[in-house]
């Protein structure tokens, strides 16, 4: 198939893991049309997509979880030839605090694209899902074929949720979809025009790293240091944001060369193994040359120990698999931060 007459919709692309997508996307020679409702990123981002990809994509600003907006959007747009659906809010904390938020926004947008997508003939999504379906898993590293574990926040049930919406969706409507599992994404474009860019404190741990070094955080809360782990502290399967996006054209390809032996397919996108929170302070600290000002805290409600993926099928049916080091990760961040700073002057 040629990619230069495929249009691809990217929801969510102005966001952090979309905008990193939009960027590979169209260095495959893929169209591209964002659809996101700014609610936590930036319309000049699109701006910073154009400047490394050399052409603009298309961008429509819309809340996909309104129905009629929607169906609106879906009426005005021409021929999709597929979606990758990343539109979603996804703080853990705040979803604790307001979980209705979450339901209403992640399953209403997604039940909105799924019906418009049928009543558009459009038949191939990738799902932007994650890790936390699976809890603190018993086994790892954690297959696909690990069940859902007790979901530790709003935020993961609605991830629970969604994929058993697309599973059943495919059942009965004529859709091909993939769902994938991203562990801890981290790291920025090498360009350090596009990053992740938090609105508000963030919670996690990458950003937080990066704005402690640059003096806007005075220092970092080290959440636990008398885990059952070799340091004390928790392990997450961290991945570069940019083997993140690559993972979206593999499976984008997967549906439209079809590929796919079923359906509905899952599959865990991180890099399989596992650094401790002292291990990414370590790697931060070595890359930047900057000694962190971090303490140790109480553990985090709601954390996970330790996890990291098996993916072992990604590699085999995506044919992906991760390319970039702990190093390569830590060090486009600060990159990203010291842009980040460069702006703000
Ligand atoms: C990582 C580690 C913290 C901040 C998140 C999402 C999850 C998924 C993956 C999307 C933990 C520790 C953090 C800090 C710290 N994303 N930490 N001090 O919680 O593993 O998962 O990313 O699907 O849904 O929740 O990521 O970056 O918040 O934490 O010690 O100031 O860093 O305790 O061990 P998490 P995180």
């Amino acid at each position: 198939m040629n990619n230069k007459n495929s249009l691809v919709l990217v929801t969510g692309g102005t966001g952090y893991l979309g905008s990193h997508t939009v960027v590979e996307l169209m260095n495959q020679g893929y169209d591209v049309l964002i659809a996101d409702n700014l609610s936590n990123s930036y319309a000049e981002v699109v701006d910073f997509i154009e400047q490394i990809a050399g052409k603009r994509p298309g961008f429509v600003a819309v809340d996909l979880a309104d129905c009629d907006a929607a169906r609106a959007f879906f009426a005005g747009v021409g021929k999709i030839d597929a979606i990758i659906h990343f539109a979603a809010l996804k703080a853990v904390n705040e979803s604790v605090q307001n979980p209705l938020l979450y339901f209403r926004n992640n399953l209403f947008s997604l039940i909105n694209l799924l019906e418009n997508m049928h009543g558009h003939n459009i038949r191939s999504l990738v799902f932007s899902s994650s890790c936390t379906v699976y809890g603190q898993p018993d086994i790892l590293p954690v297959s696909e074929n690990c069940p859902f574990g007790k979901a530790w926040s709003p935020y993961g049930r609605t991830k629970q949720i969604s994929e058993h919406i697309i599973e059943d969706s495919c059942k009965k409507e004529n859709l091909n979809a993939v769902s994938l599992r991203y562990f801890n994404p981290i790291g920025a474009h090498p360009s350090a025009l596009i990053g992740e860019y938090p609105i508000g404190t963030p919670g996690n741990l990458m950003p937080f790293i990066t704005q402690t070094a640059a003096g806007i955080q005075k220092i970092l809360h080290v959440f636990g240091s008398d885990y059952d782990t070799p340091d004390g502290t928790a392990i997450r399967d961290y991945i570069h944001v940019m083997d993140l996006a690559n993972a979206h054209i593999a499976a984008l390809e997967h549906l439209l060369h079809k590929k796919y032996k079923e359906s509905c397919e899952v599959y865990n996108i991180g890099a399989g193994r596992g650094y401790s929170v002292l291990e990414v302070i370590e790697s931060f600290e070595k890359v930047s040359g900057q000694k962190l000002n971090y303490e140790f805290a109480p553990r985090r409600k709601g954390d996970i120990v330790k996890i990291w993926a098996d993916v072992t099928r990604a590699n085999k049916e995506l044919q992906w698999c991760v390319s970039r080091s702990l190093d390569e990760m830590t060090l486009s961040a600060w990159k990203w931060q010291l842009t980040l700073e460069s702006r703000r002057k």
